[in-house]
């Protein structure tokens, strides 16, 4: 069964959201600090590992509830089941969206076929650590290269930099734009004999992925030899033709199932390269940790439901305080790919302009994500935040312990994300001559702290982050496992490739012109 289909701005709760958002968007956070009893206390939710506080966002009591009720009018409890259940809620490519299943570890149908997939994974990072699977010359394998875009390469650049402190000692490197002065310097860089090359590609049929996989093909056949393609590529991907046409020996082609978006398809063979990284046993903690997520949102009510707070925090700036941005700000330099990875995640997923119905929208869907890791944003773009004339909601993410016994300098990390959620609170009061000092405060944030970055805990992260985009989806009618947009300029490029320029507009066609004659 497909998801309901509830126009958000015909709902009561929307009309009460109008109403009090005229009568309350001058109000200070600080004041709601003040007089809203145990704000601190009814704004936050524990699970596990995780604190998260949300109560320095310029709504009240009143209007969360409204928007409580929000959801209640928009099925979002049925359509959390029907994700859940896999029913066919990617109604405009006929498909279920079941990432889910792939940390899940309940016995259905589904379940064997991912048992199997992990199995597979497992094997593999076993054996490429332990030294059980060499190179074709017989060297230990050192060197892991990701080929793939998008879905196929953010997810799993973001996890292995995020929990390199745990990696065996295998080291990772991605190819993803098609850049061939990139590739060039890469594989000047390792040693043939001792890499693993993995190609991903849900459809195969991705031109960067494809020519990137081709160029990397022909070098390492020059320089060993075509019977050793065996021991040095495997392919991962939906399209189990195209990798065999490729020459890839059928034993190392890995399934992405049909279900499984691809950005959303790191917790399956995808995530191989995280798995060999840190190993097979971190790579279930990490799985554990996105389950944990998922049970917590599937079950708790919405007012302690930490995506689903995320999401109508999300939509009440966007749609209501008009904020087209919200920043995500880790205080940990592992996660400094967490914005892009989030980025294709929640933009993809949430940049829709026609509802489920088929109708143009007249309301704001996904927003724009961006940020940056504490401390380095508070040098570059902070000052905006403080001062500027936007309002950007954000994220803060920090870590209670450090990885390592670094006590001393964790504290001062710490000190200044204490400081600046602080700082955009409270700002600082100042006129006369001291006017360009003045800062008004009053900036929303959310603190999301987090015990320590584990894989469990960052897959606890992640699976809140995918819960808060399907939640926005839910409640905003619209289908966000869909990506059109992208497909247009996809098959217009594969167009151009093919010699067919007539039908581009005229200043397109001029550039394409300029270009073809610096040939
Ligand atoms: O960017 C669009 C997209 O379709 C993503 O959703 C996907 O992850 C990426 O392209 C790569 O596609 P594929 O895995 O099929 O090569």
């Amino acid at each position: 069964m497909a998801l309901s289909k509830n126009n958000p701005t015909t709902q009561k709760s929307w009309k009460s959201l109008e109403k009090i958002y005229e009568q309350e968007n001058g109000l200070k956070i600080l004041d709601y600090l003040k007089n809203e009893p145990n704000r601190v206390e009814r704004f936050s939710i524990s699970l596990n590992d995780f604190y998260v506080d949300f109560s320095k966002n310029r709504i009240s009591e009143k209007a969360l509830n409204y928007l409580i009720d929000l959801c209640n009018e928009t099925d979002l409890k049925k359509n959390i089941n029907k994700y859940f259940n896999g029913e066919e809620i990617n109604e405009t490519e006929k498909r279920a969206v079941l990432h889910t299943a792939l940390r899940s570890n309940k016995a259905t149908k589904i379940n064997e076929e991912v048992q199997n997939n992990l199995k597979k994974i497992e094997i593999l990072s076993n054996e490429i650590n332990n030294g059980k699977r060499l190179g074709y010359s017989g060297k230990k394998i050192e060197n892991i290269v990701n080929i793939g875009i998008g879905g196929s390469h953010l997810g799993p650049e973001m996890v292995t930099e995020a929990l390199s402190q745990y990696n065996l000692g295998i080291k990772p490197y991605f190819i993803s734009n098609i850049d061939a002065d990139y590739i060039d310097d890469l594989l000047k860089r390792i040693n043939p004999e001792s890499t693993i090359f993995i190609i991903v590609s849900k459809t195969f049929n991705t031109i960067e992925t494809l020519e990137n996989a081709k160029k990397i093909k022909s070098w390492f056949i020059e320089n060993i030899c075509e019977e050793a393609i065996p021991n040095h590529f495997i392919a991962i991907s939906n399209n189990i033709e195209g990798p065999k046409d490729f020459g890839i020996y059928s034993k190392n082609i890995l399934s992405i199932p049909e279900w499984v978006g691809g950005r959303f398809s790191l917790w399956g063979s995808v995530g191989l390269i995280i798995s060999i990284c840190i190993g097979y046993k971190n790579f279930e903690k990490f799985l554990s940790g996105a389950r944990d997520m998922d049970e917590h949102f599937r079950e708790s009510p919405f007012k302690k439901n930490i995506p689903v707070i995320l999401a109508l925090i999300s939509i009440w700036y966007n749609n209501f305080f008009k904020c087209e941005t919200e920043a995500v700000i880790p205080y940990n330099q592992f996660l400094s790919k967490l914005p892009d990875y989030l980025q294709q995640a929640s933009m993809e997923s949430n940049g829709k302009s026609i509802d489920r119905d088929g109708n143009k929208i007249n309301y704001e869907t996904g927003s724009i994500i961006w940020g940056s890791t504490g401390t380095n944003a508070q040098h570059a773009f902070f000052q905006l935040m403080h001062q500027g004339t936007k309002l950007i909601p954000a994220d803060f993410i920090a870590f209670v312990e450090p990885l390592n016994d670094n006590h001393e300098q964790h504290k001062i990390l710490n000190a200044n994300f204490l400081a600046q959620i602080n700082a955009l609170l409270v700002g600082s009061n100042k006129s006369g001559n001291d006017i360009h000092k003045n800062i008004e405060g009053n900036k929303p944030s959310n603190s999301i702290l987090i015990n320590k970055l584990t894989p469990h805990n960052l897959g606890s992260l992640i699976a809140m982050y995918e819960s808060k985009i399907f939640a926005i989806g839910s409640i905003l009618n619209i289908y966000s496992f869909d990506q059109w947009g992208v497909e247009l300029g996809k098959s217009i490029a594969r167009g151009i490739l093919e010699g067919k320029e007539d039908h581009l507009d005229t200043s397109t066609k001029d550039i394409a012109k300029r270009l073809n004659n610096r040939k």
